[in-house]
């Protein structure tokens, strides 16, 4: 077989589509997919022919490595439509791009970009009714690789699976949310999978959060491993500190996901004239912020959560309350990025990629 034969995809259409039973205006996140899902296996060091099907339940042996040692990692990204029906992607390349890397963290081989490409666009077209027109609405797309072999020895798969899979979605958090600040887990340490969309990275979040959920806060915002007093992001949301007029977020690094939202973000604060430091914050300094009144928002952003203020945070027991401002960075950017997508905005950076 030819490479370029691979561009071609298996498809092997739904009968019927599932998607007059589904109730557009109550949905909750993650819960209901689409017709159908497309995956690629790796055999004998390459990958095979692409497929898609329909959105089916799969069997794999027991023994497959990702159960044992959590190879795997991830994307989330989102598909929106506009009034005239088109179908769009928001900066799909940069999500293939932090696959592989994620990707070669994780010892698993990349994904070609013509077979994302070309998987995406393709299983779009298929599933285009389940992208509901209107500000609010889209389409959530999980991309993901497995680690299949049949193996329990603790060393890298040879085989894996790259699948994507596509779930209608509104809001993941609604309203504001509470934040509680890390003073004894930590998400990430140097020289970790912390900037991977790792699967692990989140199951280790899982039991720290539900603490924190049963004291009434939604997030933890996870600081740096060592002193506890550098702030990082919020586990499915990068973090922005707004004092006065300036916006303050973390570099990335070997610890903090590369968020694409976070990234467009900066790129709006630039686009607004609005002073962007892009630099180490200590809880320190916004305690102190918020004591003096120059802690003006926090909200965080991410593909999911797209932009999420946030109403208060707790550190070391003491709680702050971010009053509401009227005129807030976190709706003037997220009704921005939300026109943009949804092709209501010119589209100054190339960002959206219309699927055709
Ligand atoms: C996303 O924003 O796409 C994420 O990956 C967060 C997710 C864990 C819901």
């Amino acid at each position: 077989m030819m490479e370029t034969d691979l561009y071609e995809i298996d498809i092997v259409k739904a009968e019927k589509s599932k998607i007059q039973d589904v109730d557009f205006e109550n949905i909750n996140f993650g819960r209901v997919f689409t017709d159908h899902m497309f995956t690629c296996d790796f055999v004998d060091g390459k990958w095979q022919q692409p497929k898609i099907m329909p959105y089916q339940v799969m069997t794999i042996d027991p023994s497959a490595r990702v159960f044992h040692y959590g190879q795997a990692v991830f994307e989330g990204m989102k598909a929106y439509k506009d009034d005239n029906g088109e179908v769009f992607l928001f900066r799909p390349e940069d999500n293939h791009s932090r696959i592989n890397k994620s990707a070669a963290r994780l010892a698993i081989p990349e994904f070609p970009k013509a077979y994302f490409m070309n998987g995406l666009t393709t299983l779009l077209n298929l599933d285009k009714d389940w992208v509901k027109p209107g500000v609010g609405n889209s389409l959530y797309i999980r991309p993901f690789v497995i680690a299949t072999d049949s193996a329990i020895a603790a060393a890298p798969s040879s085989n894996y699976r790259f699948m994507i899979i596509c779930s209608p979605a509104k809001a993941y958090y609604t309203g504001t949310v509470r934040v509680l600040i890390a003073e004894k887990y930590s998400r990430s340490a140097d020289g970790g999978v912390g900037f991977a969309k790792a699967a692990g990275n989140y199951a280790a979040q899982f039991y720290p959060t539900s603490l924190a959920q049963k004291s009434g806060f939604q997030q933890i915002i996870w600081t740096d491993a060592n002193s506890h007093e550098y702030l990082e992001e919020a586990g499915t949301m990068n973090i922005f500190f707004r004092i006065n007029n300036t916006l303050i977020t973390a570099p990335t690094s070997d610890r903090i996901l590369d968020g694409i939202t976070r990234k467009s973000v900066i790129q709006l604060a630039k686009d607004n004239n609005i002073d962007i430091e892009v630099r180490r914050i200590s809880v320190s300094e916004i305690k102190e912020a918020a004591h003096n009144g120059s802690l003006k928002e926090i909200f965080g952003t991410g593909t999911a959560a797209v932009i999420s203020p946030v109403s208060a945070f707790e550190h070391a027991g003491e709680t702050f309350e971010i009053p509401n401002l009227d005129d807030s960075f976190a709706s003037l950017f997220k009704k921005q990025l939300l026109e943009i997508q949804h092709n209501l905005l010119e589209d100054k950076h190339n960002w959206r990629y219309s699927v055709k």
